[in-house]
């Protein structure tokens, strides 16, 4: 009987080992290897290979579901003329918990097509139960938030390859490797209106966003959600500075307007707003990949804005936790500080 002792304690100051795997290929599937053993700090790096599969965290009691919160790769095509540069997916160890994965392509996963970190002695045990699923209850285990960083490569729709480095953080939207689009926002307008339209979108990396601006003097600047009005960089403790397209002032009978576009690079959300006098305090904002089914929604980023920048009455307003994203070395966390009575 083997025995999983958590060594991790013991070998601080060693070198963080990266652990190669191999996803899928020509007639393969499976995880090669299928189960690695290793220490809080290394990395396991996927390298997907042809056909088209994900890595996803499940759990040890339902090896084909995939976990509340866990990390997920998103299906990474690869074309079977693709032999070489491989896109990768790279997870950081942070626990000597076992971590459970699966592909969940189609059926692969009741094939056997499952995959382990610090398994122990339970990966045949999981292995088994997976390839005997039929049940799609959905775990109860703790979620461990993992993230994972999926570098691939996307063609764009005028053909071009972009390559595109994505993290999922916990409740965004899975990333596709699908042709990009250009998103066009109308700012401004005739009559003095106030608003970025759409107000509120999704993107997928490698996908373009191009503030068309109308009538008035607007700006398409970027933030972030504990500071909807202020630029990226006077909030940001990453050294992030945010785009920025400066003042854009179009005559009353114009009839050609001017543009900005930005790229977008990952699944994080994007938080905008527009820098002119008390328009952001009015509910002048945008947001690319919000969490509406979170703390962090475009409403709660828009209602935001006008309590901290506008005439809303802050004392008023039931506020009680502070919701601030901080985007660093590609991670997002989301900390939630219930906070009375003190307002960023
Ligand atoms: C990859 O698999 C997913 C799920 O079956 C499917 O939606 C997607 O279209 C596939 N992508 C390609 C390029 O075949
Ligand atoms: C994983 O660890 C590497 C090396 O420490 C680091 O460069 C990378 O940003 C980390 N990625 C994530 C998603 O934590
Ligand atoms: C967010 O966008 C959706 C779709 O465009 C729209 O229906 C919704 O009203 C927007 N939310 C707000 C608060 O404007
Ligand atoms: C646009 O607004 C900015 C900021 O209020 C101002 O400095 C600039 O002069 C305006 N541009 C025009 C052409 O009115
Ligand atoms: C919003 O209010 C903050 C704090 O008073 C201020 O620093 C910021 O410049 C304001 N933003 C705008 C766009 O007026
Ligand atoms: C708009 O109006 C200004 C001043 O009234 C005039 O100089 C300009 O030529 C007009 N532009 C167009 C596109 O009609
Ligand atoms: C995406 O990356 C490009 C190139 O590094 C950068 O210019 C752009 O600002 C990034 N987009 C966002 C939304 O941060």
């Amino acid at each position: 009987m083997k025995h999983f002792v958590p060594f991790s304690a013991l070998l601080i100051g060693v070198q963080a080992a990266v652990i190669d795997v191999n996803v899928g290929g020509p007639g393969v599937l499976k995880f090669n290897p299928e189960f690695v053993t290793a220490n809080v700090g290394d990395t396991v790096r996927f390298h997907f290979q042809q056909k088209n599969h994900t890595v996803t965290q499940s759990s040890f009691e339902s090896p084909c579901v995939h976990l509340d919160q866990g990390f997920d790769s998103g299906f990474v095509p690869v074309a079977d003329s693709v032999t070489d540069n491989f896109p990768l997916a790279e997870l950081n160890v942070t626990t000597t918990s076992p971590i459970w994965a699966f592909c969940r392509q189609a059926n692969h996963c009741q094939q056997g097509m499952v995959f382990a970190v610090n398994p122990g002695d339970k990966f045949a045990a999981f292995q088994a139960a997976a390839t005997g699923a039929t049940t799609t209850t959905t775990s109860s285990s703790t979620p461990t938030q993992s993230v994972i960083t999926v570098t691939t490569t996307i063609t764009t729709s005028n053909n071009q390859t972009v390559t595109s480095t994505y993290v999922t953080s916990p409740g965004s939207a899975t990333p596709t490797s699908v042709p990009s689009t250009d998103h066009k926002i109308i700012v401004g307008g005739t009559g003095g209106i106030q608003t970025f339209s759409p107000s509120n979108i999704t993107a997928q990396p490698g996908d373009t966003l191009t503030f068309e601006f109308h009538q008035k003097n607007h700006t398409a600047t970027q933030s972030s959600f504990a500071a909807p009005c202020k630029p990226l960089a006077q909030t940001s403790n990453t050294g992030a500075v945010g785009f920025d397209s400066g003042f854009m002032f179009v005559a009353d009978n114009a009839t050609t307007f001017p543009t900005y576009t930005i790229q977008v690079n990952d699944t994080a959300p994007i938080w905008v707003y527009c820098a002119q006098q008390n328009h952001c305090g009015n509910g002048m904002v945008f947001s690319v990949n919000a969490i509406e089914s979170g703390p962090n929604s475009f409403e709660a980023f828009q209602a935001k804005a006008k309590t901290l920048n506008g005439t809303k009455d802050a004392s008023s307003s039931a506020t009680p936790a502070l919701s601030r994203n901080l985007h660093g070395a590609g991670i997002v966390f989301t900390v939630v500080a219930v906070l009375f009575g003190f307002l960023l």
